[in-house]
């Protein structure tokens, strides 16, 4: 039997990885976040100073990739990697190696390897459009580059606060204000949005600019616009598709 796999595709901070997770969970199905295998592959290459011009170096380092997921871990080269894969930095040179048809064709089966019963919901940039093009369901989840900046600058400004940030503490007693909780938060979001909207916009672009599989929806994916939505109302959305998508195969 073919495996039922649901494909969420779309750009960075888009929600997709929230959102394709609680797909996974209400259905009880595995999991792929493409976009880790991305960037631990330009993880291990990073820390192993390869040049990017160095193309057979960075497709071996493709087809010799020892990656491990446990749970929402990511194990790289027996060390847990979850946190270290997660930074721009990280983020930028997976987008840059991602271009390159050599290492894509190198990650292609490990993540085609993913599906398996009872079923899959397949995360990344062009799980629809490539990977999956048999998905049967294709949704791509989008909104505009300044909310997707918004929303991840709140998420830097709680990991500063949670780190025990104080610069912007200090800025806010200075201008004469209490520095709670909330006005620290703003204040560092306010301070990173703009940046992280440079950010994010050249890495749409990068994506969607690459010859091979750019980011794009599939000829028949759903596109929603989550910024409209809460994620429970988008996760119930795709929910209701799903059910009678599965109807509709099944009166077929
Ligand atoms: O989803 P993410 O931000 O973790 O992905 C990091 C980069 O990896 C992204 O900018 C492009 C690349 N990527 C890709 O080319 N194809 C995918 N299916 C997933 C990610």
């Amino acid at each position: 039997m073919i495996t039922p796999v649901i494909s969420i595709d779309g750009p960075v901070a888009s929600g997709k990885g929230t959102i394709a997770r609680r797909i996974a969970e209400a259905l009880n199905f595995g999991l792929l976040d493409s976009g880790a295998i991305y960037r631990a592959h330009a993880q291990a290459c990073l820390s192993r100073k390869i040049s990017f011009n160095e193309i057979n170096l960075l497709e071996a380092e493709a087809k010799a990739l020892s990656l491990k997921f446990v749970g929402e871990a990511v194990w790289l080269d027996g060390v847990d990697a979850t946190v270290a894969i997660r930074s721009e930095a990280v983020g930028m040179a997976a987008s840059t190696l991602s271009a390159i048809p050599q290492v894509r064709a190198a990650l292609l089966q490990r993540q085609r390897d993913f599906a398996a019963a009872p079923g899959l919901v397949a995360d990344g940039r062009d799980m629809g459009t490539v990977v999956f093009p048999d998905a049967l369901l294709k949704i791509y989840l989008t909104t505009t580059a300044e909310v997707r900046a918004g929303r991840r600058a709140g998420q830097v400004a709680k990991l500063r606060v949670a780190a025990g940030e104080t610069m912007s503490a200090k800025q806010l007693i200075d201008k004469g204000k209490s520095p709670t909780i909330t006005g620290l938060l703003e204040t560092i979001r306010a301070q990173v949005q703009h940046d992280v909207e440079v950010q994010i916009r050249r890495r749409d672009w990068q994506d969607k600019s690459r010859k091979i599989a750019p980011l794009k929806p599939a000829i028949d994916a759903i596109v929603i616009d989550n910024a409209a939505h809460s994620p429970d109302e988008t996760v119930a959305a795709i929910l209701k598709l799903w059910h009678l998508r599965l109807a509709s195969t099944q009166a077929s």
